[in-house]
């Protein structure tokens, strides 16, 4: 299994790019379900997850053409509605193909995914607002199967903000028949992205980005060209790198609009963050101050961010309290960075952080893609020599995220098994 190895202390100084956004290309992949015309889509990070949704889409019948950050998605052809379960395991997102499936083609079979490192996640409120719509959906064998004539619009309640189960929805909702109305809708700017790209097909979504979102049902939609916008969680991931490793670095294509609440944070503790022409620079002082945070649905502090400013609080000067509202199980990187020297309790949905003047170089396990980025950014600030095993949950969500630390001065080198 491939590692990797990091002797920590250098700050990290210079530029890094961010690339396209992995959960705003995936939902936008799935939305090429929804047109029989080519779609083409700009930007397209170079991961894991997209090579599993590429597979997917191949599976079903489409076709797909271009490079590595162009592609085009041609589904004229689709010929298969099923979903099988060695795709949906490796990557969730997968159930995204669910609800242009069932408005394109009145049919779709899809595994339920079952729960992941953190969290039963299920999918009941994408299944329950398709009954709402007029579906027919039985679960047998492990699959879900969702029969339908055409989609009836209606007012859908969501009891979580979910956001793939928002995305489903609005996708099906497109050439459903009538005025669809999503309450409690996620507001995450990827349901924005979507949202556009849908317009851009000839849909008819209005308010995407609040929590009720309207859609009026249309016959068809047309092909469209998309450059996706650049990831904000990879560009928190590097504030945060500048932030724990008291670097200077220029972060270019940096979404900062969508990073308010982690901004406000990290400016909390004493990181400096402003706008240049060519990017966002983000300068770490010294001493690291400490903050508590709650995870919660956009616009609230991403849990997707949690792992990461965990890492930071283990060296702050003071004690920390994040809590994990989103995720029940999100905490699997706590018992790694204890191995490297942080002290943190864990009390119910709370992580206590006492902040510790250094952590010591370990070797640790990642378990969830963001936990990863956790360990890669603990290392890199300990002291010592850290290796991070398993770390192809890297691969999936970050864009050879190795090369970019070690250009901005890291010494970090991914190991082959
Ligand atoms: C998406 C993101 C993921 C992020 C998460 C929360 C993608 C591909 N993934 O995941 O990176 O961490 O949003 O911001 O965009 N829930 C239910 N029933 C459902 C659906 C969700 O109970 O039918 C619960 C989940 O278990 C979780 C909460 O709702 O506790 C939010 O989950 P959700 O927003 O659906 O996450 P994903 O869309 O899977």
């Amino acid at each position: 299994m491939d590692r990797i190895v990091i002797e920590g202390g250098n700050r990290l100084i210079g530029e890094v790019k961010i690339s396209g956004a992995k959960n705003a290309a995936l939902p936008l992949m799935a939305a090429s379900i929804l047109t029989e015309e080519n779609n083409t889509l700009h930007n397209v990070p170079d991961l894991k997850d997209i090579d599993t949704f590429k597979k997917l889409l191949l599976h079903l019948g489409a076709a797909i053409e271009g490079g590595k950050n162009t592609i085009r998605i041609c589904t004229k052809d689709i010929k298969n509605y099923e979903a099988p379960y060695e795709l949906v395991k490796t990557m969730r997102a997968s159930v995204l193909v669910l609800g242009p499936l069932l408005a394109r083609f009145k049919k779709v079979k899809v595994s339920l995914p079952g729960g992941c490192a953190i969290g039963a996640r299920p999918i009941n409120l994408h299944l329950a607002a398709l009954e709402k719509m007029g579906a027919e959906v039985t679960i047998e064998h492990g699959y879900v199967t969702a029969s339908a004539g055409r989609l009836k619009g209606t007012k859908i309640y969501f009891d979580i903000p979910t956001v793939t189960g928002t995305e489903n929805i609005m996708m099906a909702a497109c050439l459903a028949d009538g005025r669809t109305i999503l309450e409690n809708a996620a507001c995450e700017p990827e349901v924005v992205e979507l949202a556009n790209m849908l317009n851009k097909m000839g849909a008819c979504i209005e308010d995407a980005g609040t929590d009720v979102i309207t859609i009026e049902g249309v016959k068809g939609l047309k092909a469209a060209e998309y450059t996706i916008m650049p990831d904000r969680i990879e560009a928190g991931t590097f504030m945060v790198a500048a932030g724990i490793t008291q670097g200077n670095i220029l972060i270019k294509d940096c979404p900062l609009q969508h990073l308010d609440a982690l901004t406000l944070k990290l400016k909390e503790v004493g990181v400096e963050i402003k706008s240049e022409n060519s990017g966002v620079r983000v300068i770490g002082n010294y001493p690291v101050g400490s903050v508590d945070i709650k995870t919660l649905p956009h616009p609230g502090f991403p849990t997707d961010m949690q792992a990461q400013i965990m890492a930071m609080m283990s060296i702050a000067s003071g004690l920390s309290v994040i809590t994990e509202n989103v995720f029940e199980n999100r905490f699997m990187h706590v018992a790694e960075l204890r191995r490297m020297g942080a002290d943190i309790k864990i009390e119910g949905k709370s992580a206590i952080v006492r902040g510790r003047p250094f952590l010591s170089g370990a070797p640790v396990m990642a378990t969830d893609l963001r936990a990863s980025a956790s360990l890669i950014l603990a290392g890199i600030a300990a002291h010592g020599i850290t290796e991070v095993s398993r770390v192809y949950h890297l691969d999936r969500g970050y864009e050879r995220i190795d090369e970019k630390m070690k250009k901005l001065g890291a010494n970090i080198k991914k190991v082959k098994a």
